[in-house]
């Protein structure tokens, strides 16, 4: 048990020993590589099942998704995540939860894993800068953590921060973001079945540039919310500071949900160009709260949405 400083999930909600035995024949079949301190992908010993919460639409390859992206703390452009992110150290691995929690500590990531209920969720991705992709997620949502470590009645706001270490994370050795990366949700949109953490794509554990070990995943708001290589989640009674929203508030607010009515000041955003089609693909229309607005739409009700961007 990797349990740093907090009381252990009960054993009654890990997963039975069968299930990973299973996976983890299946996993040194494939010849898998990527280690934990086990010597096994963390995924391998983890029973994941499909969701009902996933788009029909086909995935974009591992390739796409894992070689076009936005990770700050390894440079600026869309491919530097996959050319640096390599060095960072992602086991050992542990989580800082606290704030208004009954069970406040820090949390190895094969604790936090080991007990949830992990499924394939694939999502629609839309980044802020009018690209998108559909992406296979391995994760769990975000309310079963948050229920385990037991929200306080005060708590209105989650909050996260991920790791600084600029001795793995070149980028973080300029200014160009204030670190770390922060990122916050309202409690209800935290809660949301919708919101998961993730731990891999395509049942692979997570890739380093895309936010190993674990990550946020929001997918009715643009791709920035969710904010990679999660060291700490906090519950405040006031909102949270978010990295983008502070940086340059007039283009990015604090909710940030996909709006095509809400133009980014230095271009529209109400369409978007699907990644992997090749250089002939067409833009396509964006959808309000990226196609998620019969689930999600009752959370800002009454909310006026050009405001409140
Ligand atoms: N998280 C951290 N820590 N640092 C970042 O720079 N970029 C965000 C988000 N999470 C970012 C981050 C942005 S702008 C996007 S579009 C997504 O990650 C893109 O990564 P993904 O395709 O792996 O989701």
């Amino acid at each position: 048990m990797h349990i740093i400083s907090a009381p252990k999930f009960k054993s009654s909600e890990i997963t039975p020993k069968a299930d990973w035995l299973n996976r983890r024949q299946l996993m040194i079949g494939a010849g898998a590589v990527a280690t934990t301190t086990f010597g096994l992908p963390a995924l391998a010993k983890l029973k994941t099942i499909k969701s009902k919460y996933s788009t029909t639409r086909t995935p974009n390859t591992f390739k796409d998704i894992t070689t076009y992206n936005n990770f700050y703390e390894f440079g600026t452009s869309k491919s530097d995540p996959a050319e640096n992110a390599s060095r960072l150290t992602t086991s050992p691995w542990s989580v800082t939860i606290d704030g208004m929690v009954d069970k406040p500590g820090k949390y190895a990531f094969e604790d936090i894993i080991k007990g949830v209920s992990m499924e394939e969720r694939i999502y629609r991705f839309r980044c802020v800068e009018a690209w998108s992709m559909i992406i296979p997620w391995t994760g769990f949502q975000l309310s079963e953590l948050l229920a385990r470590v037991g929200v306080q009645s005060g708590a209105k706001y989650v909050s996260f921060e991920t790791l600084v270490r600029p001795s793995e994370m070149i980028g973080q050795r300029s200014n160009v973001l204030e670190w770390p990366y922060r990122e916050g949700l309202r409690m209800d949109e935290a809660m949301h079945p919708l919101t998961i953490l993730a731990a891999g794509i395509y049942g692979e554990d997570m890739p380093k540039q895309n936010g190993a070990p674990l990550r946020l995943v929001v997918p009715w708001k643009y791709g920035f919310k969710s904010i990679k290589s999660i060291v700490r989640i906090s519950l405040t009674a006031r909102q949270p500071q978010a990295t983008w929203n502070m940086l340059s508030p007039r283009e990015y607010g604090f909710y940030s949900n996909v709006n095509p009515n809400v133009d980014h000041p230095r271009w529209t955003q109400a369409s978007e160009r699907p990644i992997g089609g090749g250089l002939f693909t067409r833009r396509k229309q964006t959808q309000m709260f990226n196609g998620y607005g019969q689930e999600v739409a009752g959370l800002y009700k009454g909310m006026d949405l050009t405001r409140n961007f």
